[in-house]
């Protein structure tokens, strides 16, 4: 029998280390796997046997000594038993592309993720030209991940054909791949399961993305908050380089790329691509004007692909399997599967791979199983920090980019947090500017002190000091930061706000109940309103994708 049990952030935070010195107590080396996304379940122990790799979890330390007994006898009558891993229905309803061997075997063990196909999408893509390659993503319909959802294959074109103009005499132009692991969003994991439980699928994908534009040289700029993810990373780095998947003449063909981590430190802004570049440059995470784009002046002024981790890490199954494939799965633009991660007050928290255009509720309430707490769930904040919070008329929304922009919410980076119904929602408002205030780059006004001024209306409004004004002034502040800032931070920063607004009015209430009985009803009546002129005034505002879309 082999033993499994993980090594990655989530399952160590749950005491999986415990777990791994009480099976060498009892004289089991297991083997460290990363997590399966199954984060309700972990530790989740795996045991391959005759009868096939079944699952025991959650479980601690104190269990071993009766799961081994049951492995002796008959393990389904341990209490944690969960039967085969592939059959949990939790993981056997999925759609997994880029998690298809998280949780397998050690991440970072080379023979392993070759045996899985690991590095086939790139001896693939070293008999392609640079152009086929980047056919091949741009057919695929694969767009960008980290939030803007950009189409992949239209930003390493601009890289591709970068630098063109140099004479044929002088060295091709410098370029680079940067991947974006900075993963600042609120309810997100998705880029560190992947650099945890798959790193090689990330490497592979930055070889790639060299090969297809001409660059040499990669970036993985990764969040300080990693540690793991950074260890595993190097590792696998370092054996790719052993085995010439990085470096010199990779495999004999000719080519180059080289690849390294650089830690980013701790900033949220520094996951916006510009700030992002500056940072790698050694300079303060502040945003850049554009144009001109990173991709035509990006890291040290060269022609630069930023992606994400999850971009990256989808194009080795892309070139595997073929771009058709990955356009199979998915509804109108957004193809292929998006990584949800399902967070916050939530019984079955976790990673879910689907193909774009399952429903909201059918992710809370078929794979969460609710809240955590047992009450009902009132709000659910989809796309991080800056994403609307959407009621529950809103839950049947497909999970599609056009779907979920056409109602003023955004996917983003596929992060989320839900609510039961004790939140408050004025208090998540209020939260949502404060987050601005803190991590707000500074460059530009609305932003800066747009988000300071935020913090102090809702009090007001809150307090019910000069209510209708208040609230006039809201609407006037978040339309000068929606529509001046320079970047989505302080330009998306209004979306929590408004939708807790438009959703949540009660919650602005007075807090003082004696006051509240006295003046809620009329209070009350203003907001909802105020609230029904915002929906009227939206069809003008700029949509929360085009918003985010505007960054590239
Ligand atoms: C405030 C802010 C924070 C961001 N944080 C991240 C992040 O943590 N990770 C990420 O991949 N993209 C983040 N982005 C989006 C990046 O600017 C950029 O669009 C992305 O890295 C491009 O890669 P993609 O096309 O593969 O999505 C952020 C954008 C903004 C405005
Ligand atoms: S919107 Fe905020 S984070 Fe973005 S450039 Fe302006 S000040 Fe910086």
């Amino acid at each position: 029998m082999i033993f499994y049990i993980p090594q990655d952030t989530t399952a160590l935070a749950l005491g999986s280390e415990a777990v791994a010195r009480a099976l060498q107590t009892a004289g089991i080396e297991p083997i460290r796997n990363g997590s399966r996304g199954l984060f309700w379940l972990e530790p989740l122990l795996e045991v391959a046997t005759d009868q096939g790799r079944i699952a025991f979890g959650p479980v601690s330390a104190k269990d071993i000594p009766s799961i081994i007994d049951a492995l002796e006898s008959d393990p389904t009558s341990h209490d944690l038993y969960q039967g085969e891993v592939a059959d949990i229905p939790y993981l056997k309803s999925q759609q997994r592309l880029t998690y298809a061997r998280a949780g397998l075997g050690d991440p970072v063990c080379l023979d392993n993720y070759q045996s899985l196909n690991g590095f086939e999408g790139l001896k693939k893509a070293l008999q392609m030209t640079g152009q086929q390659i980047v056919d091949q993503v741009k057919d695929s319909g694969l767009r960008g991940r980290g939030g803007a959802a950009f189409p992949a294959g239209i930003k390493w074109q601009t890289v591709h054909d970068a630098g063109k103009s140099t004479a044929a005499d002088k060295e091709p132009c410098q370029k680079y791949i940067v991947c974006n692991a900075d993963e600042g969003d609120s309810g997100t994991f998705a880029d560190r399961l992947v650099m945890e439980s798959d790193p090689y699928q990330l490497i592979e994908g930055m070889i790639i993305a060299g090969l297809a534009v001409g660059a040499t040289q990669g970036y993985i700029y990764l969040r300080s908050e990693y540690p793991v993810a950074h260890k595993l990373l190097n590792i696998a780095i370092d054996r790719a380089i052993e085995a010439n998947f990085l470096g010199e003449n990779i495999q004999g063909s000719g080519k180059t790329f080289h690849l390294e981590v650089r830690l980013g430190a701790g900033a949220y802004i520094c996951g916006e691509e510009t700030s992002l570049l500056e940072s790698l440059e050694g300079k303060r995470g502040m945003v850049r004007a554009k144009p001109p784009l990173p991709a035509i002046e990006g890291l040290f002024g060269m022609p630069t692909v930023v992606n994400n981790v999850l971009t990256l890490a989808a194009i080795s199954s892309i070139l595997e399997q073929g771009a058709a494939n990955y356009q199979n799965f998915g509804m109108g633009r957004s193809r292929g599967t998006l990584a949800i991660q399902l967070a916050g007050n939530i019984k079955r928290g976790g990673l879910i791979e689907l193909a774009f255009g399952v429903t909201l509720r059918e992710v809370v309430e078929d794979y969460g199983q609710g809240t955590y707490s047992g009450r009902p769930i009132r709000a659910i904040q989809v796309g991080g920090p800056l994403g609307a919070f959407m009621p529950e008329s809103q839950w049947d929304t497909p999970m599609d980019y056009e779907a979920f922009a056409a109602i003023k919410a955004m996917i983003g980076h596929g992060g989320i947090v839900v609510f039961d119904d004790t939140v408050d929602m004025a208090a998540q408002a209020r939260f949502a500017m404060e987050f601005c205030v803190v991590e707000s780059c500074g460059k530009c006004t609305p932003c800066r002190i747009g988000s300071v001024r935020g913090v102090e209306v809702i009090d007001r409004i809150v307090a019910n000091e000069n209510r209708d004004n208040n609230l006039i002034l809201l609407h006037e502040l978040c339309d000068t930061m929606e529509f001046g800032s320079l970047c989505a931070m302080g330009g998306m920063t209004p979306y929590p706000v408004r939708s807790a607004l438009a959703h949540f009015p009660q919650d602005f209430l007075l807090r003082d109940s004696l006051l509240q009985d006295a003046a809620g009803a009329s209070l009350q009546d203003s907001l909802l309103q105020d609230s029904l002129l915002q929906d009227a005034a939206g069809s003008s505002s700029r949509d929360a994708a085009g918003a985010a879309q505007g960054e590239n």
